[in-house]
């Protein structure tokens, strides 16, 4: 997490039009574009989020409740914390997404970790309040957390307000809300043969029950991600791949791709229960190898980067 200070460009308690900067109706107008150049796949979700987006940055959303909130639904490694960032880099830059576990949060006692437990103590959620007054709280694994912690987060979500140990009122009404799970979604893989719209049905009612109902109704826009198809698998190896070959290009190693590359990264960075998620990783480690097995055979790392099958592994040709 970082903490910069920078000047809201809508507050709530403000007149919103005429602060609403160019700046800022040029990031709107330009959100679906980035949202679909950097998640693949997840087509159904997208405009759902840029509408909240929109709505919450022109003021139209409630203006005793946050911004907007989401909770994103699905399998491991789909994109749903990738969303997030992206979103709140592109409106408010990557510094104001405060990120909590809430697996880490399934004591009583966890509440004092968030709103501080004795004077003077404001808690993660008061420190980031003193930091900044816009942005995006992301709750991963929501329903992992205390039932005294989900009452926070209904307050949060009903009022946009809490208060901490010291008797400070914290607002949060210039934030995002997004609560993220994958209940419901270990059951996919034998639902396997249902179509999409039973499938998102499944996933929704089983988060509607472990996150309460209560908590469910007061979210803006409830939003059940499918598993990653294999051309989209193929695309998200390509945009790791692309930021690979960049990277090392900065340091003057020229690399092109040979057709059958993507597809033997996607056998190695793309797992059925973990998605994506081990991609980048094998991404790094396939070109990195590749290009050290050059460097230490004195040799340019210049080329075509190409698949070894023998030894299932990269090379450069
Ligand atoms: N749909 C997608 N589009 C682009 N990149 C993706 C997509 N899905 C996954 N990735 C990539 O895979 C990695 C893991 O994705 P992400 O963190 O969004 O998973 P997640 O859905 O939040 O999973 P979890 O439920 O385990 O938190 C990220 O590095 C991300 O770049
Ligand atoms: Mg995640």
């Amino acid at each position: 997490m970082w903490y910069t200070k920078r000047t809201p460009v809508r507050g709530k308690d403000t007149d919103m039009s005429p602060s609403l900067s160019s700046s800022k109706l040029t990031q709107l107008q330009t959100l679906d574009a980035v949202l679909a150049r950097e998640i693949r796949g997840q087509s159904q979700v997208l405009p759902r989020i840029s509408s909240v987006i929109r709505r919450g940055e022109l003021g139209l959303s409630h203006p005793l409740r946050p911004r907007g909130s989401f909770a994103l639904l699905g399998p491991t490694g789909v994109g749903k914390t990738e969303v997030v960032l992206v979103t709140t880099q592109h409106i408010f830059g990557a510094d104001r997404l405060f990120r909590f576990d809430m697996s880490e949060y399934q004591t009583q006692e966890s509440l004092g970790l968030l709103l501080g437990a004795k004077l003077g103590d404001v808690g993660f959620l008061g420190a980031i309040r003193e930091r900044a007054a816009e942005g995006s709280l992301l709750f991963d694994e929501a329903e992992k957390a205390h039932p005294r912690v989900l009452d926070l987060l209904l307050q949060l979500l009903d009022a946009a307000r809490l208060t901490t140990a010291t008797g400070q009122t914290l607002d949060f009404s210039g934030f995002y809300i997004w609560l993220t799970s994958n209940i419901g979604s270990a059951e996919l893989m034998s639902l396997q043969h249902s179509n999409e719209a039973t499938l998102e049905r499944h996933v929704l009612t089983r988060a509607q029950q472990s996150l309460r109902p209560e908590i469910f109704a007061r979210i803006n826009e409830k939003l059940v991600f499918h598993r990653l198809a294999y051309d989209h698998q193929l695309e998200i190896a390509g945009k790791f791949l692309d930021r690979q070959i960049a990277f090392l290009g900065e340091r003057g190693h020229r690399l092109e791709l040979h057709r059958d590359t993507l597809p033997f990264l996607v056998r190695k960075g793309f797992h059925p229960k973990l998605g994506a998620r081990p991609m980048r990783d094998a991404v790094e480690k396939l070109v990195g190898d590749a290009v050290a097995e050059c460097l230490l055979e004195s040799r340019p790392a210049c080329g075509v980067l190409s698949v070894d099958e023998a030894r299932d592994c990269l090379v450069v040709r």
